[in-house]
């Protein structure tokens, strides 16, 4: 591990739309030092990566909540990301990261950002990818924007898993039926003015739209979202602590075997703001 002076403290651009990585030591990420311009970094670049630090658990929680309201995961603080069910009793739903989505569609107020630390790396694939989606509205043309800023979106929980088993059993989609639809807008002003796409895999149609144009639609925006110069894919090497801005951007993971025991390691920040 990079040794570093008490004070240091160097951004690097990532791209010029989006991330950046963040260069100083683990003892002053724990003592929140820095914790003002994290924040405002994760604002203007949407993806921070602060390479092998190598949190432990306690670490890794500790530093999230210099950075705000720090939520727990269902059994604990930490959530453990892996298909080996023996790790991850719900390895079948992390499945459905490896479609471009945004954590927490199906909440009102979504988290503000989810951090992940590797801990054990895929032989092969398992980059997460990251888009801007400040920076992907931003350069829609003024016509397109016009067009888009008062449309509605219902977003499922049965629209994600789709992906990840177009065939269920009745059951199966019974299952995620139960927590209903979330209708959120198609382009988010945010409190500070700055507006973002709301799209993903929970996106099931466009409200008052034919059902073709709404897939057509739905399709054109995520190709556009995640275009080359608004997105970022994180090559993840062991002990990396990559965060992200959740509200205004969108993340994939990559894929990697099944079979193979990749682990990351998810704390999460409460969301600060409704979806309008
Ligand atoms: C998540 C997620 C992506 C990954 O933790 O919310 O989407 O690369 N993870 O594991
Ligand atoms: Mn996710």
């Amino acid at each position: 591990m990079a040794t570093h002076a008490a004070d240091a403290f160097t951004v690097q651009t990532v791209k010029p739309l989006i991330g950046a990585v963040v260069d100083t030591s683990r003892e002053a990420l724990l003592a929140g030092t820095h914790a003002e311009e994290i924040r405002q970094l994760l604002d203007e670049r949407g993806v921070l990566v602060f390479p092998k630090v190598h949190f432990t658990d306690e670490e890794q929680v500790q530093f999230t909540r210099t950075l705000g309201n720090f939520v727990p995961e269902m059994h604990g603080d930490i959530f453990k990301i892996s298909m080996d069910k023996a790790v991850n009793p719900q390895a079948d739903y992390v499945k459905g990261a490896f479609y471009w989505h945004i954590d927490g569609t199906m909440q009102q107020v979504p988290l503000f950002a989810s951090m992940l630390t590797a801990r054990k790396l895929a032989p092969e694939g398992g980059n997460t990818e990251f888009c801007n989606t400040y920076a992907a509205w931003d350069a829609l043309p003024e016509g397109e924007k016009e067009r888009l800023k008062d449309l509605r979106v219902v977003h499922s929980l049965v629209a994600a898993q789709l992906y990840v088993e177009p065939e269920p059993t009745l059951a199966e989609f019974e299952g995620w039926s139960r927590l209903g639809t979330n209708e959120l807008p198609l382009v988010w002003e945010h409190k500070s003015g700055r507006k973002s796409l709301v799209l993903g895999s929970t996106a099931e149609y466009v409200v008052d739209m034919d059902p073709v144009e709404s897939r057509r639609l739905l399709i054109r925006l995520r190709e556009w979202a995640t275009q080359a110069q608004f997105s970022l894919s994180h090559k993840w090497e062991l002990g990396d602590a990559v965060i992200w801005d959740n509200t205004g951007t969108m993340h994939r993971a990559m894929a990697y075997p099944l079979d193979c025991d990749r682990q990351m390691h998810r704390t999460k920040l409460e969301g600060e703001e409704a979806f309008v």
